[in-house]
């Protein structure tokens, strides 16, 4: 595995997001939270509303049943959204924050996101809330989710701490962040798009991504799939993609899915992947991507299977 620094933190760069934990039996997620550490990931992704509070719930149980394995996991959680609405008040970021730490059954966030951008947002509010958990020891680190550079810039603008993050969603079947900068024959599908990662590069903001393995789509049926697009039903769709995918596969001794983990890994960028898997089995095909170097021709080739043109 190899890490990065987010400020003073070491942190994976793959990292296991946890919305979907509560789903399954705490016996399984006790099982899938050792199968993370064992393979070097220690950055584990939260947010207030997952699950409606029920991830952090059994999260922070299996740290009360096994205190010790608190010191070798970063924490990172998210506040803002309330529900049909966003919320970046002082009152509500502080009021979210000391809910996840009761959940979590821990004294300290490592990492603090803003979920997504207010345009309500009073940068004011986010400086006096930010002030006071970072005085009080209850957050390390801060950063944003699904903010565009520039409502980074005024955010940075107005607060002390630096901004360290940014989680995007992006993968090689959706990547606006990259496509609007490079390929003018897509439409712009995302707002927030334009010279982000630019922007991230310039001043030193960890791109993070989510979504890396997501594909979501209807059938003629009416069914709704919603999952990794190297699983079935997805992988005939995406055929040249997995075709790709398997064949570099072969050329590095890996699996398919951690050679799309490693086509996020690669970019200059130096960004950090999160995983949603809930499953121990499906975590364990990722265990090999910091080992595969793609070459430049190999991440266009894996970016033009996906269905993204170049002239
Ligand atoms: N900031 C934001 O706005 C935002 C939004 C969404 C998510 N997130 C964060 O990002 C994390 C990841 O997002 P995501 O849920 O979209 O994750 P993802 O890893 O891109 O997709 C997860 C889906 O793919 C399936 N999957 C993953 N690996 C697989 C494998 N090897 N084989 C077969 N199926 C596989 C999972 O099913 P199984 O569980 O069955 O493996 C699940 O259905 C979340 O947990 C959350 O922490 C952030």
């Amino acid at each position: 595995m190899d890490y990065i620094d987010i400020g003073e933190i070491k942190t994976s760069r793959l990292a296991l997001g946890c919305m979907r934990i509560s789903d399954k039996p705490i016996k399984n997620v006790e099982r899938l939270i050792s199968v993370a550490l064992d393979i070097g990931i220690n950055l584990f992704d939260h947010a207030d509303i997952y699950g409606g509070g029920s991830c952090e719930a059994i999260y922070g149980k299996i740290i009360k049943s096994e205190p010790s394995l608190r010191d070798r996991m970063v924490i990172q959680t998210k506040c803002g959204i309330c529900s049909g609405r966003y919320d970046l008040s002082a009152d509500h970021i502080v009021e979210s924050v000391e809910g996840s730490l009761t959940r979590l059954n821990t004294d300290r966030i490592d990492i603090l996101l803003l979920h997504r951008p207010d345009t309500l947002m009073r940068p004011e509010q986010i400086a006096r809330a930010f002030d006071r958990l970072e005085r009080d020891g209850k957050v390390r680190a801060f950063g944003v989710s699904n903010f565009s550079a520039r409502q980074i810039e005024f955010l940075q603008a107005n607060i002390h701490q630096k901004l360290w993050v940014n989680q995007m969603q992006l993968s090689p079947v959706y990547c606006p962040i990259i496509d609007s900068g490079i390929n003018v024959d897509r439409p712009q599908e995302y707002c927030g798009a334009d010279g982000l990662l630019e922007y991230c590069r310039t001043n030193g903001v960890t791109l993070q991504t989510y979504g890396t393995m997501q594909c979501e789509f209807t059938e003629d049926s009416g069914y709704v799939y919603c999952g990794a697009f190297t699983a079935e039903p997805a992988r005939s769709r995406y055929f040249a993609l997995n075709f790709r995918l398997q064949g570099l596969a072969e050329k590095y001794g890996a699996t398919p899915e951690a050679v799309a983990i490693a086509w996020i890994l690669h970019h200059p960028a130096n960004m950090q992947a999160i995983i949603g898997t809930t499953l121990d089995e499906h975590l364990l095909a990722y265990k090999g991507c910091c080992d595969v170097k793609l070459t430049d021709c190999e991440w266009y080739e894996i970016y033009k299977s996906a269905g993204h043109n170049l002239p």
